[in-house]
């Protein structure tokens, strides 16, 4: 029995990159019977990027609605939100303690900050809190308090999971071997999946395709995708955004003959119709369920609340043995 674990966080509307980057793969675990699967909304994480109180309350059930609706089964997933399990907050003040301020100064969310600011000449912390400096601790104490063995992510999240891993070992090597070191899994095919603009699709570029907009959103973001210049009569080269979303939709046998299409020539125009066409039937069924929860917020609260039931009363055990290494009772 394998212990699979993930989370998302409530930052905005779900788009094709979380679907087939994150949320696919982790449904496909749930599949096999050999793994216990805890998937999760992760509010807590949010909060360095949300502007408030409203934006909490409208991307937590837009995730939760969205896992549901691509297939999630809460009677065989523990399924919840982060917030629902304090014991979660208490492993992250004792995992602070074991913590390195250097491991945190080489995470690459405060990296990143750290160089743009420095390139802009104002101070290294200049807008840093201590919640994204901290962030992966947090993130590790999601996946040590259910004693994980596999985390799914996407490739922008590995390194959150490499951390995790090391204060977990860090914690052993202190206080005797309590905790299990998880392990990060990739899906190689849908690593990055890129965005209308053929850079990595994310919220923060704003060049996203929306899983649960309206059809004609759909259309239109498609619409948007960019291409070069090549007329129609033109062959295109496969290494082309609109082809790599393609094959994500359709069977194998589909792409080919698409990328054939494209190959001799198949206009950029009609080519993001037979996108739209594909991208439509396979979320078709999804939004509908999605709308279906969306609309139905007190099934998804009792969903949320059986979930955390159960994941607190394994975290409830977790501490208890953490408590224990460390000499609290
Ligand atoms: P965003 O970058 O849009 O803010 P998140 O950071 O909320 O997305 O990511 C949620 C999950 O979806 C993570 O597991 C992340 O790795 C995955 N993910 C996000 N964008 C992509 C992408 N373009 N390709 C593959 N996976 C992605
Ligand atoms: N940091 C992750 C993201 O930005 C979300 C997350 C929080 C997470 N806690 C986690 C993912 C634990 C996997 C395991 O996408």
């Amino acid at each position: 029995m394998k212990r699979v674990l993930t989370g998302i966080k409530p930052t905005g509307h779900s788009h094709i990159g979380n679907y087939f980057g994150a949320i696919k793969p982790a449904i496909e675990f749930t599949q096999n019977q050999d793994n216990q699967c805890f998937y999760f909304i992760a509010d807590y994480h949010a909060l360095t990027t949300l502007e408030n109180k409203q934006q909490m309350i409208d991307y937590t059930y837009d995730i939760a609605c969205t896992w549901l609706a691509c297939g999630l089964d809460a009677d065989k997933v523990v399924f919840y939100k982060q917030s629902d399990i304090p014991e979660t907050f208490e492993l992250n003040w004792i995992l602070c303690n074991v913590t390195p301020k250097g491991l945190m100064n080489r995470a690459h969310a405060y990296k990143a900050c750290v160089e743009k600011n420095q390139e802009a000449g104002v101070d290294k912390d200049f807008g840093v809190n201590m919640g994204l400096y901290n962030y992966p601790i947090l993130m590790a104490a999601d996946i040590i308090l259910f004693d994980s063995d596999i985390v799914p992510v996407g490739l922008d999240q590995k390194q959150h999971v490499e951390i995790a891993r090391d204060i977990a070992d860090y914690f052993n090597r202190k206080f005797g071997k309590t905790l299990k070191l998880p392990d990060v899994y990739i899906q190689p095919e849908t690593a990055t999946l890129v965005g209308l603009d053929g850079r990595k699709m994310s919220k923060s570029y704003g060049n996203t395709i929306g899983l649960f907009t309206t059809e004609e959103q759909l259309r239109k973001s498609i619409n948007r995708i960019v291409t070069d210049s090549r007329m129609p009569g033109e062959p295109k080269d496969l290494n082309c955004t609109l082809f790599k979303l393609y094959s994500l939709f359709a069977g194998k046998e589909k792409s080919k003959l698409f990328g054939q299409q494209l190959q001799e020539g198949l206009g950029w125009g009609e080519a993001k119709k037979q996108l739209f066409e594909v991208a439509n039937e396979y979320i078709k069924p999804m939004r509908e369920k999605y709308f279906y929860y969306q609309n139905h917020r007190d099934e998804v609260d009792k969903i949320l609340a059986d979930g955390a039931a159960k994941a607190r009363a394994i975290a409830q055990k977790t501490i208890q043995r953490v408590r224990k290494s460390i000499g609290v009772k």
